[in-house]
């Protein structure tokens, strides 16, 4: 049978987005309030994850291995002076050597393509820890951020219906993704960026055609103006101008994007919720979010970053312990 990669958020249905969610819930959950769970350090016992990185990441890196480890795993560490990733070797080579030795790959890159490269040559499950289009873990992250932290009705099984949420800054890999969930999950998401930031086209086409794998999509809205986008927003949300890779349009984007840092003054006078909450993948810098909002009440960053953790602990179960099937984890 066919093994199963996480490249992106648009690989798994509405439900398996949820069960991943909850599922990290439930890990949270379980390992907190109890010694950990007797089998959960079973789950990877023997096994060998490796962890391709070719760019820097604290919180990445951080959270794949140590989720390794509480499933009784082996996390691989291998950083661009390390392997021959694509250097002096083949990916189709490389990947065929990797799987033939580990459970998974847990890769960050540059080019997309080249994380769905090892995808394609690799005998064990892909997942991607970052590309320059996609993020999937750390938006399993924010939604189980969201749904601990935004009031629902009984009813709405993971975020509130009607739920609205706001991306102000660049349109990037950490957005692709974001506004997949949204769409899948019925949330509306309103993205602004200044002009010759916005999506582009082939993103927006796969975001709208994800509203078609679901019986309630949410809406996607774009603008040049920050205050219309957080219009009646319950969240606000912003990620670095300047993502790994751009390192020398330094200059121009911090120009382009003037006028585009999330200030309480941007949220007041675009009539964001009252109590609107703040989200930011993190590594942060001062010009996205002033301190006022980055280190105030309102903001979720913290949680949201230990939330790396249940992420990578039920998307590493999902894909390897259970081979791509995604079902519903309990504790008794
Ligand atoms: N949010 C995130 O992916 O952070 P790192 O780059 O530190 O891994
Ligand atoms: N958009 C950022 C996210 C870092 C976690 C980047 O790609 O550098």
């Amino acid at each position: 049978t066919a093994v199963r990669h996480l490249m992106s958020i648009s690989d798994l249905s509405a439900i398996e987005f949820s069960r991943l969610v909850l599922n990290a819930a439930a890990h949270k959950a379980a390992v907190r309030h109890n010694p950990i769970p007797q089998d959960l350090n079973k789950k990877l016992k023997g096994q060998t994850v490796a962890m391709m990185f070719s760019k820097l990441s604290t919180r990445t890196r951080v959270s794949t291995e140590a989720a390794v480890t509480m499933l009784g795993g082996h996390p691989m560490f291998l950083g661009k002076n390390d392997i021959q990733l694509g250097v002096n070797e083949s990916l189709k080579d490389t990947s065929k050597v990797i799987s033939s030795m580990t459970s998974c790959m847990v890769a960050r890159v540059g080019p997309h393509s080249d994380v769905t490269g090892l995808a394609r040559y690799s005998s064990v499950p892909v997942i991607n820890a970052l590309s320059n289009d996609f993020h999937p873990l750390q938006i399993i992250a924010d939604f189980l951020t969201i749904h601990e932290s935004i009031p629902r009705s009984p009813t709405d099984e993971l975020v509130p219906k009607g739920l609205k949420v706001a991306w102000v800054g660049d349109a990037n890999n950490v957005l692709f993704d974001l506004a997949i969930a949204c769409v899948k999950l019925g949330v509306e998401i309103s993205v602004a960026t200044p002009p010759g930031y916005s999506i582009p086209q082939d993103k927006v086409d796969l975001i709208t055609s994800q509203a078609r794998t679901t019986p309630t999509p949410g809406v996607l809205n774009q603008t040049y103006v920050p205050e219309e986008a957080v219009k009646g927003a319950d969240i606000i949300v912003t990620d670095t101008w300047i993502s790994m890779g751009q390192e020398e349009e330094s200059q121009r984007r911090l120009k382009d994007f003037a006028g585009f840092q999330v200030t309480n003054e941007l949220a007041r006078r675009g009539g964001a919720k009252p109590d609107w909450k703040f989200m930011h993948c993190l590594p942060r810098h001062p010009e996205e979010v002033a301190d006022e909002v980055f280190y105030s009440p309102r903001s979720l960053v913290f949680p949201e970053a230990e939330n790396r953790l249940w992420a990578a602990v039920a998307a590493i179960e999902g894909f390897v312990v259970n081979h791509g099937e995604i079902k519903p984890t309990s504790y008794e």
